[in-house]
């Protein structure tokens, strides 16, 4: 039919895990392995001598704004970039100088930054309509329908303002459906920055280590199991039964923090035996995966049917207050309860939420990504991101790790990210140093116009095209030549 594009997948073929985790522990078995100092001092000339607009600027926010950045994603070291424009694969600093965008914003942009055809859509409904008017527009329903059509699991969907709501709703809803309070998540994961579910964060087996300020209340129902471990799950959700019950299982369905810690292909069909099992909702975070690993995001990849999915990023197409939750109708409906007067309700709401703005960037962002293909596209520039990056570092005989989820691109050359709690140790004595090394491959990738994700992830878009990419590589060979030993 004219005018519609054959989707295929998004990923071309699922990492081989069980290497890829060997790997992994190969390189946290072996002391780190940074950039030679003389080198490390050249990278960081550049932010001296080409960056001093960026410099004045966020030196001058730290008088006004906590840490001068309000992004977890920005960068700190040496000091923060301050953007300008964001275009397409690219984006400017204040100062000028051009860089490659693998951070994409953290996720949003499968199309590539700022797509002209959605951004004519913005701007036509902000000629007639406010950005908000608190009461019900057309595109809440249209967007709701579209989401419908890609992820028929998504039966009900309500908009929120960020993944981290939608996430938190979630869990409020499993528990006033099921009637039941714990709550199980994989250690390492992240599902936004709610009192239940800032737990066991980064670090699989942390707990509360990073729940300053939230009371033990407010994370006492919430459980973590480390990644890739069915036995602990299905231990868990055992103990579970005699204390009132699992009201829901959480997960990344690519692995805790988008795939850092790949699960096996499999992994998820066998979460949604043990939730049926034991009677606990599952619920998929798709907050990166959602229309990132194709239209029908990873549920649609997997085969797998979660009774809840929480989304974000994508559904605005990287336009503001993006977040939602859709699901199994009459789990959906326990967000009505109070309005329609039966059953107990769980509250949600939000002055900016579902907003005709996000609403309509969302429905577009979504039919231009359906219609050009974006997340294949986006998926096949991660192969060749990948392939080229696993060939350097073979060629130089680095004990880095490179894999892809798609679009999802690792690069793991400090392994900071793999550290677990079993070995408490090893965690105490080398958090710091890996994470400093982390740090410095970041600065060193910017230096060289590549900007990552925290110096170990890169989201490629429809924008990087092969040339894109090449020039991509030559970049990150620069780097990768100045490690010790290389
Ligand atoms: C898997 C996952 N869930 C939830 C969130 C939280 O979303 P937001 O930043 O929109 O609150 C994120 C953010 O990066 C995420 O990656």
């Amino acid at each position: 039919m004219a005018g519609t594009t054959i989707q295929q997948c998004a990923i071309s073929e699922w990492p081989d895990t069980g290497e890829i985790n060997r790997q992994l522990k190969a390189l946290t078995d072996q002391p780190i392995r940074p950039i030679r100092r003389d080198r490390m001092q050249e990278f960081l000339t550049y932010f001296e001598q080409q960056c001093a607009r960026s410099k004045a600027l966020t030196d001058e926010a730290k008088k006004v704004i906590p840490g001068g950045v309000q992004h977890n994603l920005a960068f700190n070291y040496p000091f923060p970039l301050a953007v300008d424009r964001a275009e397409g694969a690219y984006l400017w600093d204040a100062d000028g100088n051009r860089y490659i965008d693998f951070l994409q914003a953290g996720g949003p942009t499968i199309l590539g930054s700022n797509w002209a055809p959605v951004r004519e859509q913005v701007l036509e409904l902000l000629r007639f309509s406010a950005p908000v008017t608190g009461l019900f527009h057309e595109y809440e329903l249209k967007l709701a329908q579209l989401i419908n059509r890609f992820m028929p699991a998504v039966e009900m969907f309500r908009m929120l303002g960020s993944g981290t709501e939608a996430a938190m709703a979630a869990i409020r809803a499993a528990r006033v459906f099921t009637g039941k309070k714990k709550v199980i998540k994989i250690g390492g994961a992240y599902h936004g920055w709610s009192d239940p579910l800032l737990y066991g964060l980064h670090i699989p087996g942390t707990g509360r280590r990073e729940a300053a300020g939230i009371p033990r209340g407010a994370t006492g129902q919430t459980q973590e199991c480390f990644p890739n471990d069915l036995g602990q799950l299905r231990r868990l959700l055992m103990l579970n039964r005699l204390r009132g019950g699992t009201a829901a299982v959480i997960v990344e369905p690519v692995g805790p923090e988008s795939g850092t810690r790949p699960v096996p292909y499999d992994f998820n069909q066998n979460v949604r035996k043990l939730c049926d099992e034991f009677g606990a909702l599952l619920i998929f975070d798709e907050v990166v995966t959602g229309f990132r690993l194709g239209m029908g995001g990873a549920q649609g990849y997997f085969g797998v049917t979660p009774d809840l999915t929480v989304l974000g990023k994508c559904i605005t197409g990287g336009y503001p207050m993006a977040g939602g939750v859709g699901g199994r109708r009459e789990v959906m409906q326990c967000f009505a309860a109070g309005i329609g007067g039966s059953g107990e309700r769980a509250y949600v709401g939000g002055t900016l939420s579902a907003n005709p703005l996000s609403c309509i960037a969302g429905y577009y962002a979504l039919l231009e990504m359906e219609r050009t293909n974006a997340p294949v596209i986006a998926g096949h520039a991660g192969d060749r991101l990948t392939k080229g990056l696993q060939a350097i570092i073979e060629q130089r005989r680095l004990p880095y790790v490179a894999y892809n989820q798609g679009s999802i691109v690792h690069l793991e050359t400090s392994g900071v990210m793999l550290l677990d709690l079993r070995h408490p140790l090893k965690v105490m004595r080398e958090l710091k140093p890996r994470r400093h090394m982390m740090e410095e491959m970041g600065a060193a990738y910017m230096s060289q116009g590549l900007v990552t994700l925290a110096g170990s992830r890169m989201y490629t878009s429809m924008a990087d095209t092969d040339d894109v990419i090449d020039d991509a590589l030559n970049r990150f060979e620069t780097v990768l030549a100045s490690v010790e030993g290389a």
